[in-house]
């Protein structure tokens, strides 16, 4: 039996700000239970709903120091679906309406959780042979394996994997203050370990010195081994190119079922579609103050508002977008000029644009299972797992030709009569917009190829069964 960890900063059901909570709730049940023990542990943030938090067990606490202060670590426990989770308490470090807030905080934040769920092993009896990070959050784990904890026998034969799910955010902060924090020796602070343009970072530690990397699609693996793309690590994952590997994400496709899903009013599958899903868009269009109209071009978009996701090309776009037989549903929050752009188009669009700035994960269901295509032309994308819902739920992707963007959406080939969405390569507004254009016109002029483009991306599987299988190679292999 192979005794894996999962450290995550957010996690299904219990709190998520991004596909990262996707990932780190949904892919651990997911492994053979004859032969894999895999528990995950994560912050208990005051932020969590009440519902969660009164289901999960004391199991014990203690004091560990951290930044010249003994601190209280209190460890809870729950099973959810078949799978153990630990929960780290501390009401000072997990206090806050969000997970995450100042950099300087989260700097201190995610050192105190790091630590402290290593030290919780051996209280808690679970000795695992693998501790798999993610993110920069976690980053400092396989440097205090190789440090402080390589000493005890408990943690010395331990090894460690750390995936990395957005190179863009690194946990970077003065040397200094990180010294002070982790009571790490100076000789971890150089280039060629922790220190990074003359600050310490979190996640080059976490890179360094795990002993495989992973990242979230094949083409995002190679991409980041770029200077477009490896914001400032590519010299760093070209050096470690031989423990990189891509492994694309999958998601629950329990959850995402649009024939049980009970977020949605109406259910369909991919028999009976044509017929069925468009009562969730009749439905959607009268929740949302939009025009009724069956045969109108909806267009999706459920995401976190920023400059990733390509909301510059749609900016730019949205005045022609608009001039079109269609309609956009935007759901997401995020940056406050993409907040207001969409809040603007809405207003000069009544009837034809909504823009729904908030987090709802009943409404996002609702999106994937009533718009006739998604939107997601990002700048770059580790994976994306939006554009797998949409597929799951007979909503056509137009997507941009990046990391895993690329790597789960087939392009449309009329010719051939292949394909599950529609794709473009250069970050370009007038590129998208004519995908966009393309898309629309196969919708509206060929809908018997339409209706063939959803059945090709409801047959296709995004479930986490092969990419659950690779990550058991991986382990096997560690
Ligand atoms: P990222 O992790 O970069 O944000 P992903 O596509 O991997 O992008 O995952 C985003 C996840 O967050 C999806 O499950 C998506 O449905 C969800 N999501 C994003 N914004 C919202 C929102 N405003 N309301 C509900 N769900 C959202
Ligand atoms: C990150 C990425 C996204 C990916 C998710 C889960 O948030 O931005 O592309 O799907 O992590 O791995």
């Amino acid at each position: 039996m192979k005794r894996i960890l999962y450290v995550t900063s957010e996690a299904v059901p219990f709190i998520k700000t991004g596909g990262l909570a996707d990932v780190a709730g949904s892919l651990p049940k997911c492994f053979n239970k004859e032969e894999y023990d895999v528990r995950v542990i994560l912050p208990k943030y005051m932020c969590m709903s009440e519902e969660w938090k009164s289901k999960m067990n004391y199991v014990t606490h203690f004091y560990m120091d951290l930044a010249w202060r003994s601190q209280y670590v209190g460890v809870l426990e729950m099973e959810y679906e078949g799978v153990q989770f630990y929960f780290i308490d501390n009401e000072y470090y997990f206090a806050g309406s969000k997970p995450y807030g100042n950099i300087y905080q989260d700097i201190e934040k995610f050192a105190f959780f790091s630590k402290a769920a290593l030290s919780a092993l051996p209280l808690i009896g679970f000795q695992p042979d693998i501790v798999h990070c993610h993110d920069w959050q976690t980053g400092l784990i396989p440097v205090l394996l190789k440090d402080k904890f390589h000493e005890g026998e408990f943690f010395k034969d331990m090894k460690s994997v750390i995936t990395i799910h957005n190179l863009k955010f690194q946990g970077v902060w003065d040397v200094k203050t990180v010294r002070d924090i982790t009571g790490l020796p100076a000789y971890y602070f150089t280039p060629d370990k922790l220190e990074a343009y003359g600050d310490a970072n979190y996640l080059k530690g976490g890179i360094v010195y795990a002993d495989a990397i992973t990242t979230v699609s094949d083409t995002y693996a190679e991409e980041i081994k770029t200077p477009f793309y490896g914001e400032g690590l590519d010299g760093l994952m070209r050096a470690r190119a031989n423990s990189l590997r891509g492994i694309v994400n999958g998601i629950d496709y329990d959850v995402f079922n649009p024939e049980t899903d009970p977020m949605i009013e109406h259910h369909y599958n991919v028999r009976n579609f044509r017929k069925e899903k468009i009562k969730n868009k009749r439905a959607l269009q009268r929740e949302l103050g939009l025009e009724q109209n069956d045969s109108t071009f909806m267009v999706g978009i459920v995401s976190r508002l920023t400059d990733q996701k390509g909301f510059d090309l749609i900016a730019h776009m949205m005045d022609e977008i608009c001039q079109n037989d269609i309609q956009v549903v935007v759901l997401g929050t995020g940056e406050e000029k993409y907040e207001n752009m969409f809040r603007h188009f809405a207003w000069k669009y009544q009837g034809k644009v909504s823009a729904n700035i908030f987090y709802s994960e009943a409404l996002s269901h609702k999106v994937y299972a009533s718009c006739d295509a998604f939107l997601m032309p990002s700048l770059f994308e580790p994976c994306g797992l939006s554009q797998l819902m949409s597929l799951r739920y007979g909503t056509v992707p137009i997507v941009r030709e990046t990391g895993g963007l690329k790597d789960t959406v087939v392009p449309y080939n009329e010719y051939e009569g292949t394909g599950t969405g529609f794709s473009f390569a250069n970050y370009n507004a007038h590129e998208m917009y004519f995908t966009l254009q393309y898309a629309m016109n196969t919708f509206y002029n060929k809908k018997r190829e339409w209706n063939k483009l959803i059945d090709r991306g409801m047959a296709a599987d995004f479930s986490w069964n092969s990419s659950a299988r690779k990550y058991q190679e991986l382990y096997d292999w560690l």
